[in-house]
């Protein structure tokens, strides 16, 4: 079992954001990781996933298409690498830094929601 700050699930739920029995039961929130992807990821991977957004345009090699097969048909731990340590050569940079292993949960909870 993986632990959650409980400061930071307290304010959540506070805030409303995470409704307290997803808190509690400790699971993946795709909503709270939609939230996340807005502020962080959209950017590049666009507003749906699909690696269409206008900075995505200037990239080489382009961001993932994160609603296509390939990368629907990775494990939750080979995304999970990208997204903490980066991918070398790409735009991808690590997030280990910014996010608690709950946000990055949720982060593939959301990536895992997303249709082509
Ligand atoms: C600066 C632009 C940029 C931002 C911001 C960004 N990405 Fe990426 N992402 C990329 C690029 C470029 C790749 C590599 C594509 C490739 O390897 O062909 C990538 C790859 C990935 C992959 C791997 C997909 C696969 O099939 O292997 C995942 C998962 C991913 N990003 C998730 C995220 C998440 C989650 C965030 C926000 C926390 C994020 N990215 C933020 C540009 C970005």
């Amino acid at each position: 079992m993986r632990t959650r700050s409980w400061g930071g699930v307290a304010l959540l739920v506070l805030a409303g954001i995470v409704p307290l029995n997803v808190a509690l039961s400790g699971q993946a929130n795709p909503e709270a990781g939609k939230k996340i992807y807005a502020a962080s990821c959209q950017n590049c991977h666009g507003a749906t996933g699909k690696g269409d957004s206008e900075m995505g345009a200037y990239l080489s090699p382009p961001p993932a298409d994160l609603t296509a097969k390939p990368t629907q048909a990775k494990t939750d731990a080979q995304l999970r690498k990208v997204i903490l340590e980066g991918r070398t050569g790409t735009a991808m940079t690590g997030y280990a830094a910014s996010f608690s292993g709950a946000q990055v949960d949720d982060l593939l909870a959301y990536i895992r929601s997303l249709q082509p």
